[in-house]
C-alpha cells in the first residue's frame, strides 16, 4: 500500500514536471540564407540569433541554414508563405517580384552617395518598404548592408559601350533587366547559386554584384575584371512570416525586432572589414579593380526614369521622395 503511494507520488511527480517543461516550451525558427558562413552577413545573423536565445532566456532559438540549403531565395520566400519557413535573409533584388516597393533599390545612380542610401534606409521610406510584404505573408525585420555592386566579366568593362551584346546575369528583378536592356546587353536572370557554373562554361559573359560576394562566391576565379562602376547599393534584408510573428508573446517579438536592428548594426562594421579584405584577396587572385567614370553609366541608364514617369507614377512619386532625402 506504502509502495503504491510512493509510485504514485513519483508518477504525479513525473507529470507534474512534464507539465512545467511544456509551459517552458522552446520555439525553434529556421532561417535560411544563401550566402556562405564565411560572409559577414552570415555572421551578423550568428548574432542575431544569439541575442534571441539570450534575451528570451532560451525560449527562442533560431537555426541558421546556410548555402542555400533549403532552397534559393525565391524557394525560401516561398517557403516562408506556405509555413514550411519562419524567417529568410532575401535581398530586395529578388523581393521586387513579391512586392514592387523593394524596386527603389534596383534603380541604378538613385543614390547620391552611401551615405544617401544610409539615409534612405533609415528613413519612413525604409520603413515603409519593410512593410510592404505583409499581405504576401510576411515583413521584413532590417536591411543589412550589401555595398554596392559592379559589373565583372572576362574582359575589361570601362565604358558602357564594353557591355554592349554581353550576356550578363541579373536577379530576378524587373529592374535589373530594365537596366540590362538599356544598356545593350542581354539580360540572364539566374539564382546565385547558379551564377559560378554559368561563367566557368560561358553560359553567361558577365554579372553584377558587390566585391565580398564576388570573392565568396568564388566567380573571382572565373572572372578577372572588376569595374568599380557602382551602379547600384541593394540591401539583403531580413523577414519573417507573419505566422512565425504570431507565435511568439508580444515581449519575444519586441526581443526579435531589437534583435535584428542591433544585428545589422553588426553588419554595416562587419561589411566594411570584409569589402576591404576580399578586395585585397581577389587581387591576389589576379583580379584587376577598373575605376570606371560613372558619369558614362549614369547618363546610359538615364532613359530608365523618364521611361518610369510616363509608366510608373507611384514608383516615380517614389523615386521623387528618395531623391528629396537630404
Ligand atoms: C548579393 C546578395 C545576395 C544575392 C546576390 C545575387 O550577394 O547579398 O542576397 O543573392 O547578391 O546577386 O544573387
Amino acid at each position: 500500500m506504502q509502495n503504491n503511494k510512493r509510485i504514485l507520488n513519483i508518477v504525479t511527480g513525473v507529470m507534474l514536471m512534464l507539465g512545467t517543461s511544456q509551459a517552458l516550451a522552446v520555439t525553434t525558427l529556421k532561417l535560411s540564407h544563401n550566402q556562405n558562413r564565411d560572409h559577414a552577413v552570415h555572421k551578423a545573423m550568428t548574432q542575431f540569433a544569439n541575442e534571441v536565445k539570450e534575451k528570451t532566456n532560451g525560449e527562442v532559438r533560431i537555426r541558421i541554414y546556410s548555402d542555400s540549403q533549403l532552397g534559393n531565395q525565391r524557394e525560401s520566400i516561398e517557403l516562408m508563405q506556405n509555413g514550411a519557413l519562419d524567417i529568410a535573409k532575401s535581398n530586395a533584388a529578388e523581393l521586387e517580384a513579391f512586392s514592387p516597393a523593394y524596386s527603389i533599390f534596383n534603380l541604378p545612380y538613385l543614390f547620391r552617395d552611401k551615405g544617401h542610401y544610409q539615409q534612405v534606409i533609415n528613413s519612413d521610406i525604409g520603413k515603409e518598404i519593410l512593410n510592404s510584404g505583409q499581405n504576401m505573408g510576411f515583413i521584413g525585420l532590417t536591411y543589412y548592408d550589401a555595398g554596392a555592386r559592379g559589373f565583372y566579366a572576362k574582359k575589361p568593362i570601362r565604358t558602357p559601350e564594353d557591355l554592349k551584346g554581353l550576356k550578363i546575369r541579373v536577379q530576378p528583378s524587373p529592374t535589373a533587366i530594365a537596366m540590362v536592356k538599356e544598356l545593350e546587353g542581354h539580360p540572364t536572370p539566374l539564382a546565385y547559386g547558379e551564377l559560378y557554373t554559368a561563367l566557368q562554361q560561358g553560359v553567361v559573359d558577365a554579372a553584377e554584384n558587390n566585391i565580398t560576394s564576388f570573392t565568396l562566391s568564388r566567380h573571382s576565379e572565373v572572372t578577372k575584371f572588376f569595374s568599380l562602376d557602382e551602379h547600384t547599393m541593394i540591401p539583403d534584408v531580413l523577414l519573417i512570416s507573419n505566422n512565425s510573428l504570431n507565435k511568439l508573446t508580444t515581449e519575444q517579438q519586441e526581443i526579435v525586432k531589437k534583435a535584428a536592428l542591433n544585428s545589422s548594426k553588426y553588419m554595416i562594421q562587419l561589411w566594411e572589414k570584409s569589402e576591404k579584405e576580399e578586395q585585397a584577396k581577389a587581387e591576389k587572385q589576379g583580379v584587376e579593380f577598373i575605376i570606371v567614370d560613372k558619369t558614362l553609366f549614369q547618363d546610359a541608364v538615364k532613359p530608365m526614369y523618364d521611361d518610369i514617369a510616363k509608366t510608373q507614377p507611384e514608383l516615380f512619386e517614389m523615386v521623387n521622395r528618395v531623391r528629396k532625402v537630404e
